[in-house]
């Protein structure tokens, strides 16, 4: 790089210029991460990857059987290959004629919606989340909030997503089943009462019906469209008769029931009010009963620079989740990054009598047993 033009004063030491050309680096790789992450979007939005897994095709071909332009796709697909995503069959073959394939240690990562490879959803959430930068800069001059619902059917199927192959693969056999008195009592009769705060597209209390046939499960979330996504998943499976999602909130001092469980995944931080949330879900409590927490394996304390998973959480947290607890005025206004000492303070002051944090490993959460 032209030292002397990025540099006038003339200051610059060898490591100003080493960090200065690493950053330089990083933000292009940044910006080709991006470009991936806008492809696999409409790739998927399209179902161009399911079709590109029935066989190679060429772009005329993809574009008929997915009912686009064949200039787009043909596009789409060039970069697809370039970016290593997609194999071509002969790069001198004309533009039209050259046949496109799915490699098949892609398919697990764009096609498998319970694998725990699938990273398809991310592009989803990442260009929802990103498509709403503009009022995002409004928000940080007024200080204003902006609501789950705001972000739309991108961040909420997207979220939903992300998470449902943990849930499929992980809730039952894995998290659960590592807690004895819960597992049992999940396996016992009278069959245990389930209610799964904040369930958001539903796929936790799903997966906790089919991991414990016996149990009922009550899901509740704030988002009217989160709960119509969580029936219609619901509906594509066979435990429906067995749970049941309504809209409510969950801070809400009415809620009524008896609950042997009661869970909260990866919504804590999400709560304007945390306090009278756990508050509530601890009345709903039988007596015995706890309350099984999962939220961001955040460090203890603040740090920097942070790992990867600390980087990830301060991204979903000024792009999404601090932006929706700041809708509410008043707001506890946590975002993401919930330190464990946030939630053993907010647990204390809803009376819940121990918090005990799980030997579960995960790479992204942390578990937390509220005894009530
Ligand atoms: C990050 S999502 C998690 C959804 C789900 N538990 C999962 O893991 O996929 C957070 C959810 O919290 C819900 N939420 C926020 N405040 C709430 C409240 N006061 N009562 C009920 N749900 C609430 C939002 O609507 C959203 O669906």
């Amino acid at each position: 790089m032209d030292t002397a033009a990025s540099d006038p004063t003339g200051t610059a030491t060898a490591d100003d210029e080493a960090a200065r050309d690493a950053l330089v680096g990083r933000l292009f790789e940044a910006a080709l991460g991006t470009f991936d992450l806008a492809a696999l979007h409409i790739g998927e939005r399209l179902g161009l990857y399911p079709a590109l897994a029935e066989g190679p095709r060429t772009a005329p071909e993809l574009a008929a059987a997915t009912g686009t332009a064949p200039r787009y796709i043909r596009e789409w697909l060039e970069q697809q290959a370039v970016t290593g995503i997609l194999a071509v069959d002969d790069t001198d073959a004309g533009e039209d004629e050259r046949r496109y394939s799915l490699p098949n240690g892609h398919r697990e990562v764009l096609l498998h919606p319970e694998s725990l490879a699938f990273m398809a959803p991310v592009a989803r959430l990442m260009m929802g989340m990103a498509a709403q930068t503009p009022s995002l800069i409004d928000a940080f001059r007024t200080g204003a909030g902006l609501s789950w619902e705001a972000y739309g059917a991108d961040v909420r199927e997207g979220q939903a997503s992300m998470n449902r192959p943990m849930f499929a693969n992980l809730l039952g056999p894995d998290w659960l089943g590592s807690i004895p008195d819960i597992d049992a009592r999940l396996r016992a009769d009278p069959p245990a009462r389930v209610a799964d705060i904040a369930v958001g597209g539903g796929w936790s209390a799903i997966a906790l019906a089919r991991a414990y046939p016996k149990i009922h499960v009550d899901g509740l979330d704030l988002d009217p469209s989160s709960i119509d996504l969580a029936r219609a998943n619901l509906a594509t499976t066979e435990v429906a008769d067995r749970v049941t999602f309504s809209t409510r909130d969950a801070a809400d001092p009415g809620l009524a029931g008896q609950y042997d469980l009661a869970t909260i995944f990866e919504a804590v931080h999400d709560f304007s009010q945390p306090v009278a949330v756990l508050s509530a879900v601890r009345n709903l409590l039988a007596p015995g009963g706890s309350l099984l927490v999962a939220d961001e394996r955040v460090a203890e304390q603040f740090t920097a620079p942070g790992d990867a998973v600390e980087r990830f959480m301060y991204g979903f947290s000024f792009l999404l989740c601090l932006p929706n607890v700041l809708v509410d005025d008043p707001s506890a206004g946590i975002g993401t990054v919930m330190r464990p000492s946030v939630l053993r303070r907010i647990a204390t002051e809803a009376g819940f009598s121990r918090v005990d944090v799980l030997p579960i490993e995960a790479d992204f959460w942390r578990f937390y047993r509220l005894v009530k």
